[in-house]
């Protein structure tokens, strides 16, 4: 039995890289931002509009605990899935988790990429963003960083082969 949580920030590549680690694995993708969206019958944007972001993390926390039904299955996380209640504690005693760690220049650089689908970016000026992505990346790191694999970019190509590993 495998569940393997991807997590890291906004832009680093949990969905791209997730579907294809998860093709090589012959493991089903999972993208929790579509199962929240599925579940409450809304865009991502739009229940953040509409009921708040506190909302939002509590049906987070819901999907997450779904995912339990799983077995053998690669699991994209949004950004903050880790450092909101006891996430991290929950996918370390019920899967593995992978931290892909991407540079803050890069994610900077992307953060322009689908801003409209992310409320937390979204009426930011480009200084604006900087400095949040700055921040909340500090303040999360901690969190991430508690992950059983610390994949770096310059490791581009070789995720399936440090999973295996663990497996
Ligand atoms: C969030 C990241 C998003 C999504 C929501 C909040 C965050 O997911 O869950 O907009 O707090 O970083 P992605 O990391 O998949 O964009």
């Amino acid at each position: 039995m495998a569940r393997i949580y991807l997590i890291g920030f906004m832009g680093s590549g949990k969905s791209t890289l997730g579907a294809g680690l998860a093709k090589r694995l012959q493991y089903p993708f999972v993208d929790m931002d579509t199962m929240i969206e599925r579940m409450a019958g809304k865009s991502i944007p739009e229940i953040f509009e509409s009921k708040g972001e506190g909302y939002f993390r509590k049906l987070e926390q819901e999907v997450l605990f779904q995912t339990i039904l799983m077995q053998d299955a690669v699991i994209a996380c949004g950004g903050g899935t880790p450092c909101f209640y006891e996430n991290m504690e929950w996918m370390k005693a019920n899967g593995l988790t992978v931290f892909l760690d991407i540079a803050e220049e890069k994610l900077i650089e992307r953060s322009g990429i689908e801003k409209h689908n992310r409320p937390l970016l979204k009426n930011k000026t480009d200084e604006e963003l900087t400095a949040w992505i700055s921040i909340t990346l500090k303040n999360r790191r901690p969190f991430y960083e508690q992950s059983a694999i610390i994949f770096s970019e310059d490791e581009v190509g070789k995720l399936t082969d440090k999973v295996r590993n663990y497996l």
